[in-house]
């Protein structure tokens, strides 16, 4: 979108565009593949800015990119596709956005503002922001109640619909590993809003299991979930819905930080949707849950908190070329939260690294007791000068590092070795951008020792991704 200038950092280069569209069959490798390794790392992110009539104000809004390693018989394939939804369309057709998006203005009119509140089509499905899988549906995701249903080996979007309830539903769904049904909230916004916790199973509509009426909702984004229990963490930057309606803008600009205002916890039965507990902290702004389990008739939830929403200002591209660090770092944070009908939640600070996109062992741990968070340092607290991949012991709080000169991370991806004896066997993969050669690489480290095993290298830049998700078995390609 713009030229680099030679004064700014070498990560620029992960914030520059990809529109270039590629399947290869064999990728260089350097090292060697775990034998066992064998799937599709699946990945999202925005990877274009500049519409042609329009300029993108944040980070966040460009067009969603996805991006497939598949790894089998020592050797990965690498496809990227845009991702073709209506947002996609309406920008290709318009040169501008057709739909509000989370920091960038469509310059609709009121009454299509309007109508965004209450009505689904209205509402953008750029899934920039993270990939599920519903039975044998492969969805993009961002907070819209239209996640994109793709082909996860040819990465072609398909003509398929899988809506979701409310109007800001979660892009970071649970997933029920025995039912492979997936558990998550919306957000419904309009005169009488509320939180909704919902469950959709394969092939299903969606089911609503509690609502919860509120007067100015909260951004959230990722939630909690323990064997009985989910949990909603609604900190103080919140919306009045007419706002909304009535402002031009971003989704978010119309959000206010209430920093006076405590953070409200409800505390559900996943099951019953019963209201367990109503429980408050200090003012916190949160992207991303960790894990939550339950120990001695508590809570015990760990998540990555920040003292105020600076971070999300961070990612305006005027903070971007500035290589702005303002706002609060994030810091990894143990909650417990009492079910006794005590009030009083007690944290701590659980390790002095900074880092954000934490991943855990899934399968095993998601819910229950668990000791390895796995994250990357947050770059503007780290001045961008190095973004380590870190492992962390929530049990300790120490901490192994992964980190090279001029290679920027991004989140890692945890995969469970086959009869894994202990949490941490296993590999961790993550796309890394190489300033010095200018293009991205595929790493897998052994999760155990953070050593490299190997690293697949793409001949392009990567631009930095969100999230993703890795597929055991090579998906098929779907009939339709
Ligand atoms: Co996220």
């Amino acid at each position: 979108m713009q030229t680099i200038a030679r004064d700014t950092g070498r990560h620029q280069l992960g914030f520059q565009p990809l529109e270039q569209e590629h399947q290869i069959d064999s990728l260089a490798i350097e090292g060697e593949l775990p034998r066992w390794l064998s799937g599709s790392l699946l990945r999202t992110g925005p990877s274009k800015w500049d519409l042609g009539a329009q300029r993108l104000n944040h980070w966040f809004d460009g067009l969603a990119m996805l991006h497939r390693f598949s790894i089998r018989d020592g050797e990965v394939s690498y496809g990227n596709r845009f991702l073709r939804g209506k947002a996609f369309r309406a920008a290709e057709q318009t040169g501008r956005l057709g739909f509000q998006e989370f920091a960038s203005d469509p310059c609709r009119s009121l009454f299509r503002r309007l109508a965004t509140l209450f009505v689904t089509p209205e509402i953008t499905d750029n899934g920039a922001v993270n990939i599920t899988r519903l039975g044998e549906q492969y969805m993009a995701m961002t907070e819209s109640p239209m996640p994109v249903v793709f082909d996860p080996q040819t990465l072609q979007t398909l003509n398929v619909q899988a809506p979701r309830p409310g109007t800001l539903p979660t892009a970071h769904p649970h997933r029920d590993p025995a039912s492979g049904a997936l558990i998550g909230y919306t957000t419904k916004l309009g005169a009488r809003s509320k939180y909704q916790l919902f469950t959709q199973a394969p092939g299903r509509p969606a089911r609503i299991l509690a609502s919860i009426g509120v007067g100015e909702p909260a951004y959230m984004h990722s939630f909690a979930l323990t064997e009985r229990h989910a949990v909603l963490v609604a900190g103080p930057l919140v919306v009045k819905p007419i706002e909304l309606a009535l402002r031009r803008g971003g989704l978010i600009e119309s959000f206010h930080w209430k920093a006076d205002r405590a953070t409200q916890i409800y505390v559900l039965d996943r099951h019953t949707g019963e209201r367990v507990a109503n429980l408050d902290t200090d003012a916190l702004f949160c992207f991303h849950h960790v894990n939550a389990f339950e120990r001695d008739g508590e809570i015990v939830m760990d998540l990555i908190g920040y003292d105020d929403p600076g971070v999300i200002d961070r990612f305006y591209w005027d903070a971007i070329d500035a290589e702005s660090r303002k706002g609060a770092p994030p810091t990894v944070r143990r909650y417990r939260l009492p079910l006794d009908g005590r009030r009083d939640v007690a944290v701590e600070q659980l390790s002095d690294h900074a880092i954000e996109m934490p991943r855990i062992n899934y399968a095993r741990c998601n819910g229950s007791a668990y000791r390895y968070a796995y994250g990357i340092g947050d770059g503007p607290s780290n001045g961008w000068d190095s973004v380590p991949i870190v492992k962390l012991d929530v049990d300790g709080g120490g901490a192994d590092v992964w980190a090279q000169d001029g290679a920027y991370p991004g989140e890692p991806i945890f995969v469970a070795a086959p009869e894994s004896p202990r949490e941490d066997s296993g590999a961790l993969l993550s796309i890394v951008l190489d300033a010095e050669r200018c293009s991205s690489y595929l790493l897998v480290l052994d999760a155990e020792t953070m050593q490299e095993r190997a690293r697949a290298h793409v001949p392009h830049h990567i631009p930095f991704g969100v999230h993703g998700e890795f597929y055991d078995d090579p998906p098929e390609v779907e009939q339709q």
